[in-house]
């Protein structure tokens, strides 16, 4: 049984409760990163060709046109094969309720047919937003598990409420 665990995250300015901070790892990274370290796995990061922009605000909105156009943004790097996996935990940050569309881009790459997709997300209130059906609708054929939802300001903390989900949902 092997995991992957496939996150995009993205670098920069960010609200942290109402406060604008820059930051060198994303929010997502830091609980795909805590994930790793709990179940064993591959990290992967999802990363666009072209990069958003660093500033918060030009960001959203170049992120609001790409969901309005339900763009499929390049990605730099793919997994060679992903035969080896039979659970891909897959993290986004909520982007206007949803991923970021680079992470429809990565999903709809492969056929994740019979896998389990379990999903976990950062956010600043939205919680998972309405992802888990765009995602089961990118993944018809594979079982998609909503899992964590973690605010951005507490996932540098998060290892404690990471592990003890994970011990939860053993065996889902
Ligand atoms: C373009 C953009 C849109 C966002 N939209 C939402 C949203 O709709 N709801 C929400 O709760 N947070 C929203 N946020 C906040 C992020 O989800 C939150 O800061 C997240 O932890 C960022 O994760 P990252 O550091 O891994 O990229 C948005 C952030 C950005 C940059």
């Amino acid at each position: 049984m092997a995991n992957l665990i496939a996150y995009y995250s993205r670098k920069g300015e960010n609200y942290f409760s109402g406060t604008i901070k820059s930051v060198a790892k994303g929010n997502t990274e830091i609980v795909a990163e805590a994930i790793q370290k709990k179940v064993g796995g591959d990290l992967f990061e999802i990363e666009t060709e072209k990069n958003y922009p660093a500033d918060y605000t030009e960001c959203t909105v170049v992120a609001k046109e790409e969901l309005r156009s339900k763009a499929r943004p390049d990605l730099k790097k793919y997994l060679d094969d992903i035969s080896a996996y039979d659970t891909i935990y897959i993290g986004y940050p909520c982007w206007w309720g949803l991923p970021p569309m680079a992470v429809f881009t990565f999903l709809e790459h492969y056929d994740f047919s019979g896998k389990k997709i379990i999903t976990f997300t950062t956010h600043e209130g939205s919680g998972f937003g309405g992802s888990i059906s765009q995602i089961q609708k990118s993944c018809p054929n594979s079982k998609v598990v909503k899992g964590i939802a973690i605010h951005g300001s507490d996932a540098k903390n998060c290892e404690k409420e990471v592990d003890r989900w994970i011990d939860r949902s053993i065996d889902r």
